[in-house]
């Protein structure tokens, strides 16, 4: 069956079993504690601890999922970072029996599953938590009515499958809560007991003796038994004194990866040889005329495995509302375009034209009467995806030549390389695993810090001439008091430039700064006084800004490229090969102010407070000078 097919059979399935079907929520969760939707359970939270869905008590769904910690892993048979997860609760409604019971019919009956090839593991206990002989029972019952006598077993990590089907393990395998082990929990988070369910492929050739010796189980990392469901039975409730209580009702949490059903569905064992990815690989194969040896797992690098996958996931991500920055959610997005177009290039044949948004339409065909938003947002994904795919190509070539003449990648060059190619750390990382090197988190961090104390450094004069703490020239603060004040001062400033350049059109600029712990004054090019309701004005706009609390941030980019985005610079100056641009909002593109500038500045404009013009006057001829405080 493919994709399409078997979210349909298992939407109605559930759906004659009473359950309400709700629409996907965003990869974007509501929740500001997690950066992506990774489970489907995840907007039922709120159900989950005790609050009534309005859909009822029984609910499904087909929800979009992205798990940047798999980042990784892709290119393996099975490991994928956008994902559908098919999804059923029950909030206090039914339980074990049937759930298991469900599963095992849909599965065996309705999507064809051979029993022979179908294995379940189950919660063994702990300290806290029985072993769970009641789902143990259920299975053996629904085995028994195949004709298969199925024996369960412990210990099948160490001692191998030993004839068995239904496999006891610990927490570390099935137990369930977003956050792991009961260990991990904080206080407040719903987790349970497990059953989950596996397809055997057979042995794939893959299994690593060397790794794992001569057992193979079901959870072994080998490929043979993929997981394609997990049934959690979420009854508990993580209490400050890490002891666990019962939550208001008995819940089930149902979780299966729709790709992986299909694979399971077509005893296809590598979820980037069905339906969910050939069409994305087929075009790539078109794309770059070449297909031999790259669509094979087996062999390294796992190229087009790779580029489909992230590309699939970019833009499900940019549907979403992500953009590429170097923060957050749009970290993710970034390190994934770039890494496909890195791979992209890894062959000699490869060529280097942009291609993310081919592939793109190829995705939304796929997905187009799911998620029908897609069609409407394709000119945007394509867009921000091919804008992205121009900005890293143009350093890439650079970056790897960078990486060629450098026998050995460390701290100092992995920055290098992120300060001005563009390359995010993991992929410096990667380049340097494959030549078989380590570089270390921590020695990146340390060579970021070092080159942002020696920038500041250039701006302070640590109790220099003047005994002043911070001396740039434009900013001068005697003391930490003042700096702090200095630096509300600095970002009221940008923030008052752009609020001019609103008003009077962009011809406006600034002619000249100057900022104390009393005031900003500001020399801008105008003609006339202002007006005291043009005063106002500007001080208006200026404090709904501050309002905003929008994030003040920064980056560094080559000087050429940093020129197109539209921030502020002084056209005379000679700047570096990088610089640094500040701005102010969520996105650079989508940013109130940006200016080259050296900082410092407040976090988040917030932080400024109330902004008042206290004067303006002329400052010689075609000059206008402003003075303006904070409070
Ligand atoms: N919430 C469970 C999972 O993600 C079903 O595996």
């Amino acid at each position: 069956m493919t994709a399409n097919e078997i979210r349909t059979k298992y939407l109605e399935f559930l759906k004659e079993r009473g359950h309400t079907i709700v629409p996907s929520v965003s990869l974007l969760p509501d929740e500001h504690t997690v950066l992506f939707t990774i489970a489907g359970m995840q907007p039922m939270m709120p159900y989950l601890l005790g609050e009534t869905h309005p859909g009822g008590t029984r609910i499904a769904d087909s929800q979009q999922c992205f798990r940047s910690t798999d980042i990784e892993e892709v290119g393996d048979n099975r490991h994928t970072t956008f994902f559908e997860m098919l999804g059923n609760w029950s909030f206090g409604d039914y339980y074990k029996k049937e759930q298991i019971s469900w599963m095992f019919e849909l599965l065996i009956k309705e999507m064809g599953i051979n029993p022979q090839n179908f294995y379940v593991t189950v919660f063994g206990g702990s300290d806290q938590i029985a072993r769970d002989t009641e789902s143990v029972e259920i299975w053996k019952g629904l085995f028994a009515g195949v004709g298969i006598d199925a024996k369960d077993i412990d210990n099948a990590e160490s001692d191998g499958m030993q004839g068995g089907r239904i496999f006891y393990y610990g927490e570390k395998k099935n137990w369930w809560s977003r956050a792991g082990v009961p260990a991990n929990m904080p206080a407040g988070e719903p987790g349970g007991p497990d059953t989950e369910m596996f397809y055997d492929f057979g042995d794939t050739g893959q299994h690593d003796k060397a790794v794992f010796g001569d057992v193979c189980h079901v959870n072994c990392d080998c490929g043979r038994f993929m997981e394609i469901g997990n049934n959690v039975f979420m009854e508990y409730i993580k209490q400050e004194d890490g002891s666990f209580a019962s939550l208001p009702s008995k819940n089930v949490d149902f979780g299966g990866g729709l790709e992986r059903m299909v694979a399971a569905s077509q005893n296809q064992p590598d979820v980037f040889l069905t339906d969910s990815f050939e069409p994305i690989i087929k075009r790539l194969e078109e794309i770059f005329d070449a297909k031999e040896g790259l669509n094979d797992y087996k062999s390294e690098p796992r190229v087009y495995r790779i580029m489909s996958d992230h590309l699939k996931a970019a833009t499900m991500l940019i549907a979403a509302g992500v953009e590429p920055s170097n923060k957050a959610q749009g970290y993710y997005l970034r390190r994934l375009i770039r890494r496909a177009v890195r791979f992209s290039r890894i062959h000699p044949f490869m060529h280097a034209n942009t291609f993310g948004a081919e592939v793109v339409k190829v995705v939304i065909e796929m997905y187009k009467d799911q998620y029908p938003e897609l069609l409407e947002k394709k000119d945007h994904i394509c867009d921000v995806l091919t804008k992205e795919e121009t900005k890293f190509s143009t350093t890439l070539a650079q970056g790897l030549k960078e990486v060629n003449k450098n026998p050995i990648l460390d701290g100092d060059i992995a920055f290098k390389l992120y300060e001005s190619f563009g390359f995010p750390f993991e992929l410096t990382e990667e380049i340097a695993r494959e030549r078989g090197q380590n570089v270390e988190y921590g020695e990146f961090r340390k060579a970021f810090e070092k080159h942002q104390e020696i920038s500041r450094a250039g701006l302070e004069k640590k109790f220099g001439g003047h005994g002043l703490l911070l001396d740039t020239g434009e900013l001068k603060a005697g003391s930490e008091e003042e700096l702090k004040i200095v630096t509300r001062l600095h970002t009221a400033t940008h923030l008052m430039q752009q609020a001019l350049r609103d008003l009077f059109g962009p011809a406006v600029h600034q002619m000249g700064s100057d900022i104390t712990a009393e005031r900003t004054r500001f020399d801008f090019n105008f003609d006339r006084k202002l007006t005291d309701e043009e005063l106002r004005k500007i001080e208006s706009v200026v404090n709904e800004v501050i309002q905003k609390d929008l994030p003040m941030q920064m980056i560094v980019m080559p000087f050429e490229e940093a020129k197109h985005t539209g921030a502020l610079y002084f056209f005379k100056e000679k700047y570096p090969e990088s610089v640094n641009v500040y701005f102010a909002g969520n996105t650079l593109e989508d940013a109130y102010s940006k200016e080259f500038c050296g900082g410092p500045h407040v976090t988040h404009t917030g932080e400024i407070g109330v902004f008042k013009i206290n004067k303006e006057e002329s400052s010689g001829s075609g000059v206008r000078r402003i003075r303006a405080s904070v409070a």
